[in-house]
């Protein structure tokens, strides 16, 4: 056990928190989710560390030593996003996945909300709770050329966790929870998914739980999004629907989420290095700083600090400054740096 978290709870106490932007936009969203972090929580301290794709050809390891020890005295850690090339890269593991792993970070929130901006659907508050170990994600495949087969592992004891999280959420919001699955086909994994995450609901009488094939969830999700609450998927299938949740909530650039498990709580956006914008200065910083909220708020447990950086976020883009990414007025387009910037003078003004 990590010697830090055994304190006395309520013990004031410096609250480290790595930092990992990673690779492409990670480097331009997480500095503005960092000064906005300092601004709204004033003794936070950061230590910078560094894994992904670029640290990898640098130095041939996609998460140094030091890094490891910096997460070891972290209290919570803040990534910005790493690339997972398509081919195989000898060598190589995507450090994202090996941080979740190795954390043992078994939950992965991923919050959808209806955001102040024209022209866009309100009324959308659902919260993707993605199975963050198992699945397809055990990444264990063989073949030959000819064929290839990959193992996708569930267990009672994951299904368990990941649906206790998502029913005792669901307590605190709305009360539904869908289960996502698709034991039509797959009749032993998603099967055990599903008899477990509906025996799981028998321990919340008062939540109310629903199934659903995640075909079909697909097309409701993009026809009446506002009908879910607590969206309680297997790995392969959150990840999925994680993106096309985000349509709702202004894109990609707008989604943020939390991993939670056993060790330090890790927020990160939902999106990916983004290569095609990267370097540019346009990428939206605000599933970085709503990422940061999550870790504020769910993940350290100041919840008022959280609320104070959303609020600040949301009160900039409902004054209509917004990001290339974004539709709006061409005259309040502006840079990843005036955007926070311009969150930060809420916050400090
Ligand atoms: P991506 O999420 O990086 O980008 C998809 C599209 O969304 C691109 O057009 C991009 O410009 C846009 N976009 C993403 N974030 C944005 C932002 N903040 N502001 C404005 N536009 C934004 O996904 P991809 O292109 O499929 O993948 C690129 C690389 O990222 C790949 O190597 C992939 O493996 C990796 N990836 C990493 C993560 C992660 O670190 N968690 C997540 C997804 C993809
Ligand atoms: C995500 C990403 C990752 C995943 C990739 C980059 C390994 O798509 O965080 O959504 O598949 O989980
Ligand atoms: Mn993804």
């Amino acid at each position: 056990m990590n010697p830090r978290r055994a304190l006395p709870v309520g013990r004031r106490r410096p609250r480290r928190i790595c930092v990992i932007e990673g690779d492409g936009i990670g480097h331009e969203v997480i500095p503005v989710a960092v000064r906005a972090l300092r601004a709204v929580a004033p003794d936070l301290e950061f230590v910078e560390a560094e894994a992904g794709f670029e640290c990898f050809e640098r130095r041939g390891v996609a998460i140094p030593e030091e890094t490891w020890d910096a997460i070891e005295g972290s209290d919570g850690i803040l990534f910005g996003a790493i690339s997972a090339p398509s081919e195989d890269v000898p060598g190589y593991e995507p450090a994202i996945l090996t941080l979740r792993q190795r954390l043992r970070l078994y939950a992965n929130l991923r919050p959808t909300v209806s955001p102040p901006l024209p022209g866009l659907r309100q009324g959308v508050d659902l919260l993707i709770v993605r199975e963050n170990t198992e699945g397809l994600y055990v990444r264990t495949e063989w073949g030959d050329g000819e064929s290839a087969v990959a193992l996708r592992v569930i267990t009672r004891k994951a299904t368990e966790r990941i649906a206790r999280v998502a029913f005792a959420l669901a307590r605190k919001r709305r009360k539904l929870v869908t289960v996502v699955h698709k034991a039509n086909v797959l009749k032993r994994t998603c099967g055990l998914f599903r008899a477990v995450a509906l025996e799981v609901a028998r321990e919340y009488p008062d939540v109310q739980v629903e199934e659903m094939l995640v075909d079909a969830m697909a097309m409701r999700l993009a026809v009446e999004p506002e009908r879910f609450d607590v969206v309680l998927t297997p790995n392969l299938f959150g990840d999925i629907l994680s993106d096309e949740a985000s349509v709702w909530g202004g894109g990609l650039g707008m989604a943020p989420s939390l991993n939670l498990g056993e060790g330090p709580p890790l927020a990160e956006p939902v999106h990916g290095s983004a290569p095609d914008i990267a370097g540019r200065g346009i990428a939206n910083p605000v599933a970085a700083l709503l990422s940061a909220a999550m870790l504020l708020g769910t993940g350290l447990g100041r919840e008022e600090g959280a609320r104070r950086l959303r609020e600040a976020v949301w009160a900039v883009l409902a004054a209509g400054y917004h990001t290339p990414d974004l539709p709006g007025e061409e005259g309040k387009t502006v840079s990843t740096a005036e955007f926070g910037e311009r969150v930060c003078g809420e916050l400090e003004g």
